[in-house]
């Protein structure tokens, strides 16, 4: 199947007053047609950065970044005008961000929001380009659209507010979507609700998602395949039941065994003991070594590279026969 999107080798540093942070080395992901890959990490790991960057979305001014092959759609996108790269967006590929609030426009109801989406990417009139927004709005299950379309982003609820991101997302059906974290600022409530949304959206228009979280139990139901991010490098990937039925690396058993917890209803769910390094200051070996309780000598000193283990199934782990440098 054709991927909509393609990367291999990003590497994205800033400059830093206390050094170069080096937020994502040497990412490869690709993304079928209508299927969904999910990056999953702690906080910090370099997920939003990935997301990013995919869409070129990263303020150059402050980022270095750089891939081998970065391919939208089958087209070649590093060297794109900011010009083309704005068609692209919102046609070929869109994203739903975390805040909804912050993501929509305070002063404009939301109906003319999506309205522009129309009018920026096809040749629909001001009146067609309304009940387009209309009709996309009862398509996320937003009650009496018609009234809604004249709302102001303050005037809907949370849960509201990201449907309607996700109206705007998919209102040019682009063949891809990148949704960050879309349901981490709802209740659990609201939040299985717009995932259940998602879900159906992406299922009726066929559409390819990139699903990102720091909560694998969010991302379990939806995606077809999951990556696991560690201080800016993928350190499993596999097809997501294979992944979450038998997981190779310690760090990714350390995530599930948090979401087991947490499922059985357990009073506290175990978090991974010690914090992400520095991403300044990152260890020479493997990155999860100091935190890793099967770590080995041989963990510290190099860093592992990215191995199939089985088909489809990626490991970046010393103890999984990952020996050698990247
Ligand atoms: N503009 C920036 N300038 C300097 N460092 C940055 C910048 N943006 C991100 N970083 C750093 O890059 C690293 C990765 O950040 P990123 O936002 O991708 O993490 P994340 O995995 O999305 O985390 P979260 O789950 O909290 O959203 C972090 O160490 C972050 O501090
Ligand atoms: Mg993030």
């Amino acid at each position: 199947m054709r991927n909509v999107l393609e990367i291999q080798d990003l590497r994205v540093a800033f400059e830093a007053p206390r050094g170069i942070i080096r937020a994502v080395e040497g990412v490869s992901l690709s993304v079928a047609e209508g299927e969904c890959l999910a990056l999953v990490g702690e906080s910090g790991c370099g997920k939003s950065v990935t997301s990013l960057a995919s869409l070129r979305l990263l303020d150059t001014s402050q980022a270095i970044v750089r891939t081998d092959k970065h391919l939208l759609c089958g087209e070649e996108i590093s060297g794109l005008s900011e010009k083309r790269m704005q068609e692209l967006r919102g046609c070929k590929a869109a994203m739903i961000f975390q805040d909804a609030l912050s993501a929509l426009n305070p002063v404009m109801t939301v109906g003319r929001q999506i309205d522009e989406i129309f009018l920026r990417h096809t040749k629909l009139s001001k009146k067609e380009a309304r009940e387009r927004s209309i009709s996309a709005l009862t398509a996320v299950g937003i009650p009496d659209a018609a009234a809604r379309y004249r709302s102001y982003p303050h005037e809907l609820s949370g849960g509201m507010r990201q449907r309607v991101l996700i109206a705007m997302a998919f209102a040019c059906e682009p063949e891809l979507i990148i949704a960050d974290e879309p349901t981490t600022a709802l209740d659990v409530t609201i939040q299985a609700q717009i995932l259940e949304l998602l879900r159906r959206m992406r299922e009726e228009r066929g559409t390819a998602l990139l699903l990102i979280s720091h909560d694998l139990s969010v991302v379990a139901s939806i995606a077809d395949r999951i990556a696991v991010m560690y201080s800016g490098r993928i350190v499993e990937q596999a097809p997501a039941r294979e992944l979450l039925i038998a997981p190779r690396h310690p760090y990714t058993r350390g995530l599930l065994s948090a979401v087991v917890r947490l499922d059985d209803n357990a009073e506290r769910f175990t978090q991974i003991p010690g914090t992400l390094p520095d991403p300044a200051d990152k260890p020479k070996g493997c990155c999860f070594a100091p935190r890793c309780a099967h770590a080995l000598e041989c963990c510290k000193e190099k860093m592992p590279r990215l191995i199939e283990v089985s088909h489809g199934h990626f490991v970046r782990c010393c103890l999984n026969g990952g020996e050698g440098l990247v």
